[in-house]
């Protein structure tokens, strides 16, 4: 039997591997998981009334491209959130950002970029999805590292002119998982101004821009028409799973240029799974709700200053600028080895941070010396792993 070989070479996602490497150990504790970004706030309550009140919606084909009523939902909540104008026609409902981070990449990836095999770039340590995407389209994955040297964001500009010009897709994501950074929005024009320069697309994955500090991160759609950039060079994603506590419900968009817009509604329509219809009608209303997305921050924030009274004095903790992870440098250098230690003294369960990057050609993984801490659990058993966490690491 033959395989697609594009992906044999795929490393085994970071979940069976954290079971593998914790689950022939006993836990020191009662578990504490601070491992998967989901999050568990209160989602508003009215969404299982509301999904039933439109079960009907499941007896139709849905709309492939979102319901007019979403789209300009959607299109409502960027001029809210980032003052920018964004036409319906240029949104399309997503099943979540994964999803259209993928598929987004099938549709306007080239074959090729000036007479080779184009690069797709991302973040190293990075949402692993960009790098199967950029196999999935033929492409060669450029991973870059996005370390403390790097301020925790990828270094286009510091890229060699050839590398940029064979670059199609350049993937960021802001706030940023695992590190928490944030993109300023002179990041962004400047990565806006690359990609006019070297003729690629860039992949702005937002999905955690509501989960912030001090303030709202800046937005690639906003930068972009600030600057007056071809709105072909920008390509946006974002979703409710972070947003408003509801990563079951499946739903996000993608933003992106007219004509790539048309190229991405075409893969869909051949062979894209469209969002249900109820559910069309339950993220328009989630859309237009504010006061559930602040009362959700108002949790994280309260987490924070939990987290910088009780790490405040580990070498090398920063809090999050945005997204609701701690990327935490671990005594000795290994990850892995203090996720295991963490587990058998303590039961709490976090991710070692190379399970999220790539071994770089020296055989070295900018992860490796990270574990990676999700501040989803309600904030006493937040509170709880973390104080476990840092006298079982730290102490
Ligand atoms: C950086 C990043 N992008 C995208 C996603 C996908 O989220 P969803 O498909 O639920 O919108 C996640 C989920 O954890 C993520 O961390």
């Amino acid at each position: 039997m033959a395989f697609n070989e594009r992906f044999a070479n795929l490393p085994a996602y970071a979940f069976p591997r954290l079971r593998a490497l914790l689950d022939a150990h006993a836990p020191g504790g009662d578990p504490i998981a601070m491992t998967i970004g989901e999050p568990k706030h209160p989602a508003p309550d009215w969404i299982g009334p509301m999904l039933a009140a439109e079960a009907a919606g499941f007896q139709t084909y849905p709309p492939n491209d979102g319901e007019p009523g979403l789209l300009s939902a959607i299109a409502a909540w960027i001029a809210r959130r980032y003052g920018a104008t964004v036409d319906p026609d240029r949104l399309m409902v997503a099943n979540g950002t994964r999803e259209a981070l993928f598929n987004a990449c099938l549709a306007l990836c080239p074959e090729h970029k000036r007479g080779g095999r184009p690069v797709v770039a991302m973040p190293n340590p990075f949402y692993q999805v960009y790098g199967v995407a950029a196999l999935a389209a033929g492409a060669e994955p450029l991973y870059l590292p996005a370390t403390r040297e790097t301020g925790f964001l990828p270094d286009y500009r510091g890229l060699p002119p050839a590398v940029l010009d064979r670059i199609a897709i350049a993937y960021v994501c802001t706030p940023a998982n695992p590190q928490g950074a944030v993109a300023s929005a002179g990041y962004l024009a400047d990565l806006l101004a690359l990609a006019e320069r070297h003729g690629f697309c860039v992949f702005s994955d937002e999905c955690y821009s509501e989960v912030w500090r001090t303030a709202p991160p800046p937005g690639l759609l906003a930068v972009a028409a600030g600057q007056g950039a071809d709105p072909e060079r920008a390509v946006v994603f974002n979703s409710l799973s972070k947003r408003s506590n509801v990563p079951g419900l499946r739903s996000g968009f993608v933003a992106a240029g007219p004509a790539g817009m048309a190229r991405i509604r075409q893969l869909r329509a051949y062979a894209g799974a469209p969002v249900p219809l109820p559910i069309q009608r339950v993220s328009a209303r989630l859309w237009a709700d504010e006061a559930h997305v602040a009362a959700s921050r108002a949790l994280y924030h309260a987490k924070f200053a939990d987290a910088d009274t009780i790490l405040g004095g580990v070498p090398g903790y920063a809090a999050p600028e945005g997204g609701f992870f701690l990327w935490l440098p671990v005594p000795g250098g290994d990850g892995q080895a203090a996720a295991l230690r963490l587990w058998q003294r303590t039961g709490v369960r976090v991710l070692p941070g190379e399970y999220l990057a790539r071994d770089d050609a020296e055989g070295g993984n900018p992860g490796r010396g990270y574990i990676r801490v999700a501040l989803v659990a309600p904030p006493d058993q937040t509170r709880a792993g973390l104080i476990r966490l840092r006298d079982g690491l730290f102490g």
